[in-house]
């Protein structure tokens, strides 16, 4: 005989391995709030519809309370043959508050209930990941603020190109962290459904009232197909994605940031309490939490990957392969979470060397476009400027000297159309200045740009509370 909670229809116990096996109790207790929560309004809307009396809703309710207290104070023993943390917690009630106990998985299953508990673990997460995105952007923010003058060249192909704000080059990574904080949010729209009441997969036949829990579960609606709704993970590959895309960001900045701190460049310096010696070679300085990060990110795409496998031949409606969906899950949610916390600590502890990055603009011809510029402005066509100021790239290379140290009589053996006023247009300030069109690097827009992120940012701190 058996004594599972399931147990009526099986003459013969379950094989220990088994229920080794297909446990997931040592991952999915991380869902106890998310299911507490979730028993709590079914139980309530039970007992309001008339389903289950008064008395009994209010033992339930008390008896999950104090259930996850029980939990939050470590008195909460992992049992396999209890599978998993809804029957962990409906097994603690019936030790609770006895026979009443039993009446709470009316109309409802264990599909459902999943189903809901991970919309609800989600969208905590996600509004913590919003946060976190916050403090990210405003950290690149002050990062351009402090940095308009810093100039540094701007690189293609990882040549040296034209010269570039540093704070242009930060305010970049705003922008893709400001996109991601939407791609979250949008994800979140769109799986604010309460599935509860879809029960195993077809609905019920007692009258129970879903907008009641959808009201007390603070959803914005309830799912309008059971079958779907007990069986969709779109919203869990979703946020992953959107998690990928975000570490994806993070590792294109760990990138530049190693890159930086390497003694070739000298851009940046992290602080020491960012960075980790070697245990052989005593003069090292590592850039290990960008390496991290950028390591991690494979991390969060694996778990994309798993579970756009897990799902891809699934029938429907509910399989238990669907159990797994949690580990990457909650793997990719803390890793990520790790992560953008890590580097909204460390981001205001990294030196800008701002004449390392000066100096570097003064070699590698990052004026050359701006020679060419000048001449289409004396009316030259613009193919024809590119090949004299390739000429008179290739004659200051046999000189050894920048376009800025040929002489007039120099450029003239090239073409008559340059005259004195040239140097203006080379100088590496007027190069960065004159970038005036819409979304360009010159100081000017930068500062136009970071007066309106100031206001956003100080808008998105009033409403959310941050
Ligand atoms: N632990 C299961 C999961 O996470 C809960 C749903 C199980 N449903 C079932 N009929 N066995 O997917």
């Amino acid at each position: 005989m058996s004594s599972k909670l399931w147990g009526g229809r099986f003459s013969v116990t379950t094989d220990k391995a088994v229920e080794k096996f297909s446990s997931s109790i040592d991952f999915d207790s991380a869902l106890y709030k998310e299911d507490i929560k979730g028993s709590i309004a079914h139980s309530k809307m039970l007992s309001e519809c008339g389903i289950i009396s008064r008395e009994d809703a209010k033992k339930i309710e008390q008896g999950l309370l104090k259930i996850e207290k029980r939990i939050e104070s470590g008195d909460f023993l992992h049992d396999d043959s209890l599978e998993d943390i809804h029957m962990h917690i409906e097994s603690y009630l019936t030790e609770e508050i006895g026979d009443a106990a039993r009446k709470l998985h009316t109309a409802r299953s264990r599909n459902d209930q999943v189903g809901l508990d991970i919309r609800l673990y989600l969208k905590t997460v996600i509004n913590e990941v919003v946060e976190g995105l916050f403090y990210l952007r405003k950290n690149f923010y002050e990062k351009a603020l402090s940095n308009i003058d810093t100039i540094l060249p701007g690189y293609t192909h990882m040549q040296r190109a034209q010269p570039v704000s540093f704070a242009h080059h930060m305010l970049a990574y705003y922008e893709m962290f400001t996109r991601d904080a939407s791609r979250f949010f949008d994800c979140l729209k769109r799986f604010d459904e309460n599935p509860l009441g879809s029960a195993a997969l077809a609905g019920t036949p007692h009258k129970i009232d879903r907008k009641r829990t959808t009201e007390l579960l603070s959803f914005s609606t309830y799912t309008k197909n059971s079958m779907d709704a007990v069986s969709d993970r779109d919203f869990v590959i979703e946020f992953l994605s959107c998690a990928s895309i975000c570490m994806m960001h993070l590792s294109r900045i760990s990138e530049e940031l190693i890159l930086w701190s390497t003694s070739e460049f000298s851009f940046v310096t992290i602080s020491d309490g960012f960075t980790t010696g070697s245990s052989i070679m005593p003069q090292k300085k590592n850039p290990d939490i960008p390496e991290l990060v950028r390591g991690k990110t494979g991390r969060v795409y694996g778990s994309l990957v798993a579970i756009l496998t897990l799902m891809k031949s699934l029938p429907m409606a509910y399989n238990r392969d669907m159990q797994e969906d949690k580990p990457p899950l909650f793997d990719g949610a803390k890793t990520l979470l790790s992560c953008i916390d890590i580097y909204n600590r460390m981001l205001p502890e990294i030196k800008i060397n701002k004449d390392r990055m000066l100096e570097a603009t003064k070699s590698g011809f990052l004026n050359a476009t701006d020679m060419a510029d000048y001449l289409v402005e004396k009316n030259v066509a613009f193919r024809l400027a590119h090949e004299i100021t390739g000429k008179a790239v290739a004659l200051a290379l046999d000189k050894g000297c920048e376009l800025e140290n040929l002489s007039l009589d120099d450029l003239r053996t090239i073409s008559d159309v340059f005259d004195d006023d040239i140097y203006s247009y080379l100088d590496i300030e007027a190069v960065v200045d004159k970038r005036k069109s819409l979304g360009g690097t010159s100081r000017e827009n930068i500062k136009n740009e970071l007066k309106s992120i100031a206001e956003l940012l100080d808008e998105e701190q009033k409403n959310f509370n941050y």
